[in-house]
């Protein structure tokens, strides 16, 4: 059975009209919410749609199924699965695809899940609660080298070699470590410089949630999977929330939307385009003052080309 949606844990939905604005050109269209958390933005799109139109969800958070499950609309479709599943609708056959990546506010708020370094809980932070492995599980027998590794690429942490040392020896002394509350004061005691407005225990949760749901080799490969779905002038609208990822979207655009010139073969016809890039969009004043968790959004709008 799915799990009750806690409603004391709301998501205010970032960039909203921009991104729906963006991704509906054709309302009798097939569309896809690979992210659909509360579903703010499926709401929307599904009041922008016809009664051809189409919308095939994804999420990987059972209680964001368990939300879906309340919007009572034929048009409307969810599934329980990562969104690089996205590949498996056929080709050309969506009229747009969207990506708000991240976490979601309930997610963050609701100690259980084991995001949150402010409020203690089980050092969790799968967004998939019903599979794969806890970073307390983790953490408890992986090397430190490899501890390190994931905490300076994901975090971009200064301090993630003392870091990994301090967990070691602390799993060794006391055994693994097992709630947020115990891994943030480890943090604290290990970063030595901090940074202004920002918890020391931030970089590191980061690093950890971006590791144990692999986020960034998912983007990857869902990105790939949107080409093939959209049709031609489909829209690819991803919304990103810190630099890592932005970067992904921002170069796996760039890849498909610029002319590269083969040097050993001047003379030949350059590779077809696969998309357009449209638009980068941050969200306004007001939308921050509003909800400050905006703040680091960036939002990305390409068109697939005919090719
Ligand atoms: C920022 S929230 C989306 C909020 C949504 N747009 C709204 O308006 O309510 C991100 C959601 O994406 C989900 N998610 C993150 N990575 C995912 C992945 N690889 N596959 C499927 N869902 C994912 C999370 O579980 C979370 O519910």
């Amino acid at each position: 059975m799915a799990p009750a949606v806690d409603n004391a844990w709301n998501h205010t939905t970032v960039l909203l009209n921009e991104a729906i604005d963006s991704l509906v050109t054709r309302p009798e269209g097939t569309y896809v919410d690979a992210t659909f958390g509360r579903g703010g933005h499926s709401r929307l799109l599904l009041s922008r749609l016809g009664p051809q139109g189409r919308l095939v969800a994804f999420d990987k958070d059972p209680e964001a199924i368990a939300e879906a499950a309340r919007i009572n609309d034929p048009r409307f479709s969810i599934r329980h699965q990562g969104f690089m599943h996205l590949g498996e609708l056929p080709p050309a056959s969506a009229s747009g695809v969207l990506m708000d990546l991240g976490v979601s506010s309930p997610q963050i708020d609701n100690p259980a899940r084991g995001f949150s370094f402010r409020n203690d809980g089980p050092l969790d932070m799968r967004m998939d609660s019903t599979r794969g492995q806890s970073v307390a599980d983790w953490l408890a027998t992986a090397e430190q080298g490899q501890i390190a590794q994931v905490i300076r690429d994901y975090g971009e942490e200064r301090f993630a070699v003392p870091i990994a040392k301090a967990i070691v020896a602390r799993r060794q002394e006391r055994g693994p470590l097992a709630t947020t509350a115990e891994l943030a004061q480890l943090v604290a005691g290990a970063v030595k410089t901090r940074e202004p407005g920002q918890d020391p225990a931030t970089r590191t949760f980061q690093a950890l949630r971006i590791f144990i749901n692999a986020e960034l080799e998912e983007l990857e490969q869902a990105l790939e999977a949107a080409l093939q779905v959209l049709e031609p002038q489909g829209r690819l609208v991803v919304i990103s929330f810190h630099s890592l990822e932005d970067r992904i979207v921002k170069q796996f655009i760039a890849k498909h939307s610029r002319e590269v010139v083969d040097r050993r073969a001047l003379f030949a016809k350059p590779a077809p385009l696969k998309l357009h890039a449209l638009d980068r969009i941050k969200p306004s004043a007001e939308e921050v003052a509003r909800n400050p968790r905006s703040r680091s959004a960036i939002m990305r709008v390409a068109e697939r080309t005919a090719h």
